[in-house]
């Protein structure tokens, strides 16, 4: 059987958030999960076959301007309607790096996502406000509890 594929979509514009997406991967591609890949697509490259490709999909964006980043969103102005119908209860989670806030983010992907019908298998992560180290676990912990659900089937 051909391993479950996990597509990370995420923004990482600064040193901080390469090291969040890094995380996420790390997490994902844990030595104790068998079976499971993942890889990271920048969301201005990402095309519907990404997401057609994906068991699931962690997305990840900056909080600018109180929404997501224009990279993530340019991401679903192209590939919500070829995606619409055809990725309905793709599983997916989110994380969010949020220098002050980061619930209009939260609230807009979720929108988004449920219009798409795609399926919330974790609390989003929001890391806010000032850099701290433990954002890097708990992303770290995303990516594996996501490969984690793959490898058990808990999403099927
Ligand atoms: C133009 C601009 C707008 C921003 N707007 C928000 C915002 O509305 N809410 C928020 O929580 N953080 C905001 N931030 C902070 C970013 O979320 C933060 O700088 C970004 O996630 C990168 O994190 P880092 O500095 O740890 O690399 C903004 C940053 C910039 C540059």
């Amino acid at each position: 059987m051909g391993h479950k594929q996990i597509v990370v979509i995420a923004h990482a514009p600064s040193e901080n958030t390469a090291k969040l997406r890094d995380a996420v991967l790390r997490g994902a591609r844990d030595d104790s999960i068998q079976g499971v890949e993942a890889r990271w697509v920048p969301p201005l490259e990402a095309t519907p076959d990404d997401v057609f490709s994906a068991d699931a999909v962690i997305l990840g964006t900056t909080e600018n301007l109180g929404y997501m980043s224009g990279a993530l969103k340019d991401f679903f102005d192209r590939c919500y309607y070829p995606c619409l119908e055809r990725t309905e209860r793709l599983p997916y989670a989110l994380y969010i790096r949020a220098g002050r806030d980061g619930t209009g983010t939260r609230r807009a992907v979720q929108s988004i996502a449920g219009g798409l019908n795609w399926r919330q298998v974790q609390e989003p992560l929001i890391c806010q406000g000032a850099w701290r180290d433990e954002f890097e676990a708990a992303c770290e912990e995303l990516g594996m509890t996501v490969a984690a659900g793959l490898e058990v089937g808990i999403f099927a």
